[in-house]
């Protein structure tokens, strides 16, 4: 059957237009054409389709009925007597973007088509067309709907997942200070770009290894593995084995083919720990294989793809190792795309509060004790500490401290830290002339101890007398706000 143009209808309030309370589940379309015999057998054919369809006969019916119900198709006469239906197209797309629109008309000509896709219609049919045209039309439309809303039900996820991540990432990577701002902002870009390679250097203890597992799990590489590998704990022997695998039979004890580590990260991340550890004969290996992304195992003679990501870290200074010969500066300029730097402990003390609280909560919780209290001495204690082993020792102090506690307030007592000397500054500098050291050390104690003489005199060992003697004689005096 024919859905004609025949007549130019008259206009007339539908019973349709006034129904506005249908269920929003079902796919519907409001058919706005003035020839109410068409729209009329359209409606039909539709509702015995299973969609909900209005009719409006007038460019005023169609939109008041856009503004009282959610219509997800709009089969739309191009020509409509008073109003263009390009207008009304323009009109509709700017106010209901989520709406999509098929253009009908009896008159179509090219440049009518054109106009009315440029302004956002999805389809063009062209009376008279047959149900089936117009079935598929719709089916079309309804596909094209149904793989936008998938995709943004994946947008969606992708972000809620990406906030979930920073969040856990807060929560378990914790620190206020600039600093680490700084560096969970360049963790995040490095996690975004998942191939390139990423050099993490810092002292001991500083978080690397955490920064590292940081950005796979946040990279597109997640789902694939993320392989901590130290260098140093390899004997010299199997190292090239260990790394690019082995064909059976190899070399004795080559029992079975192995893969080697280059292999198993394929698509996933290569940790490197401690890389100034690596022996130069590896470090070349190893930039072939960053360089070309092939690898042959030992005793094999083709090469193998693999597609793997490299984050290497390292507490030492590597540009001194590659002035004393002992790393190759081709292989850093490889690894360091992307540096980041993570300061001691001691350069950052806003974080020793917050970490400690989050450790004596972990502890307190894994142990099984309520989280107890921490006198606000500690935490100034603490900040006067240099700590070499930085967030892991804060760490295994906290750890002690839980452990031992009989569920009171932690005092400074249960931090046992020895006074933070300036060490290195301080011993670099020193000068072997007693009584100059003399001076320096009752300076520094004074500062570390806040000015408080008793305290001071303690922590030289001298009496309270002795130590204002000596004060007096080197001339140190304090003021109010401090040296
Ligand atoms: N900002 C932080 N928030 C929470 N835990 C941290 C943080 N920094 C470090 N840690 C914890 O401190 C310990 C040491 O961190 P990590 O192993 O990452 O240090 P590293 O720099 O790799 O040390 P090393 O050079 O000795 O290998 C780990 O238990 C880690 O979870
Ligand atoms: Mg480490």
């Amino acid at each position: 059957m024919n859905i004609n143009s025949k007549t130019n209808s008259i206009v007339m309030e539908t019973d349709a237009t006034k129904k506005t309370s249908f269920p929003q589940n079902k796919f519907t379309v409001l058919i706005l054409d003035d020839e109410k015999h068409f729209t009329e057998e359209l409606n039909e054919f539709l509702q015995n389709n299973g969609f909900q369809a209005i009719e409006a006969n007038t460019a005023n019916q169609g939109l008041s009925v856009l503004k009282k119900q959610k219509i997800d198709l709009l089969i739309l006469d191009v020509r409509l007597p008073g109003s263009d239906g390009l207008d009304i197209l323009k009109e509709v797309k700017e106010k209901y973007p989520d709406m999509e629109v098929i253009i009908v008309s009896a008159h179509g000509d090219m440049d009518t088509v054109i106009k009315a896709m440029r302004l956002g219609a999805i389809d063009y049919l062209r009376k008279p067309f047959r149900h089936i045209d117009i079935q598929i039309a719709i089916e079309r439309t309804q596909k094209f709907l149904y793989l936008q809303q998938k995709m943004k039900k994946i947008e969606e996820k992708d972000s809620l997942i990406s906030k979930s991540l920073e969040e856990r990432i807060g929560r378990h990577f914790v620190g206020v200070s600039r600093q680490i701002m700084d560096v969970l902002e360049v963790a995040m870009t490095a996690s975004q770009y998942s191939d390139t390679n990423v050099l993490i250097t810092g002292e001991s203890g500083t978080g690397k290894e955490n920064i590292a597992r940081i950005i796979h799990f946040a990279s597109t590489r997640k789902d694939n593995l993320f392989w901590a590998v130290n260098s140093s704990a390899i004997t010299d022997s199997l190292l090239e084995s260990e790394f690019f695998g082995h064909k059976k039979g190899s070399f004795t004890g080559a029992i079975a083919d192995k893969k080697g580590f280059f292999e198993i990260c394929d698509q996933g991340t290569l940790f490197l720990d401690e890389i100034a550890d690596m022996p130069l004969n590896l470090q070349a290996k190893i930039l072939r294989a960053i360089e070309e992304k092939k690898i042959t195992p030992v005793g094999d003679t083709n090469k193998i793809s693999t597609d793997f990501r490299i984050i290497s870290a390292t507490n030492h200074d590597l540009d001194k190792l590659v002035e004393e010969k002992k790393f190759r500066l081709d292989l850093i300029h490889r690894l360091n795309t992307l540096h980041i730097h993570l300061p001691p402990l001691r350069e950052r003390p806003e974080d020793i509060e917050p970490l400690l609280l989050y450790f004596a909560k972990d502890f307190a919780m894994k142990f099984n004790k309520h989280t107890p209290q921490i006198d606000k001495d500690v935490i100034q204690a603490l900040k006067k500490y240099d700590f070499p082993g930085n967030v892991r020792e804060l760490k295994n102090m906290t750890e002690r401290a839980i452990i031992l506690s009989n569920g009171g307030p932690l005092g400074v007592q249960n931090f046992p830290v020895k006074l933070k000397s300036k060490s290195s500054k301080f011993v670099s500098s020193i000068k072997l002339n007693l009584e100059e050291n003399e001076m320096e050390l009752i300076r520094l104690a004074l500062h570390n101890c806040e000015y408080n003489q008793k305290a001071t005199a303690e922590i030289l060992g001298i009496s309270r007398d002795a130590l204002i003697r000596k004060m007096k004689k080197f001339n140190i005096v304090i003021k109010k706000n401090g040296d």
